[in-house]
């Protein structure tokens, strides 16, 4: 039988040239270590990604099916994202990004 799809899918640019320089591993760790934690891991999933075209704003994170993007995410930040985004569909404001820059 299938596994069920994810409530949520968590891509983390991993694979860019700048991303990386930024902390983006870091913060891919963390991510996943906070949904470890909860017991979440069948319900959401964190990826590896390429290149977003967003250069210089990561660490660049993007959630789906939301479609919300969030830039310079430091690994402070994934608790706040997973339990008030990820858990309680409250994207993290001050986190926003539209392709202009953070929106907040
Ligand atoms: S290197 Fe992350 S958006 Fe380009």
């Amino acid at each position: 039988m299938a596994n069920p799809v994810f409530k949520k899918h968590v891509f983390v640019c991993t694979s860019g040239k700048v991303c990386p320089q930024q902390g983006s591993e870091e913060v891919l760790k963390a991510l996943r270590q906070e949904i470890a934690e909860l017991g979440l891991k069948k319900q959401i999933r964190v990826n590896k990604a390429g290149c977003f075209d967003q250069c210089g704003n990561g660490p660049m994170v993007v959630v789906y099916p939301d479609a919300v993007w969030y830039a310079h995410v430091r690994t402070s930040d994934c608790k706040e994202i997973v339990r008030s985004h990820l858990l309680g569909d409250k994207p993290v404001e001050r986190l926003l990004y539209d392709g202009r820059g953070k929106i907040v």
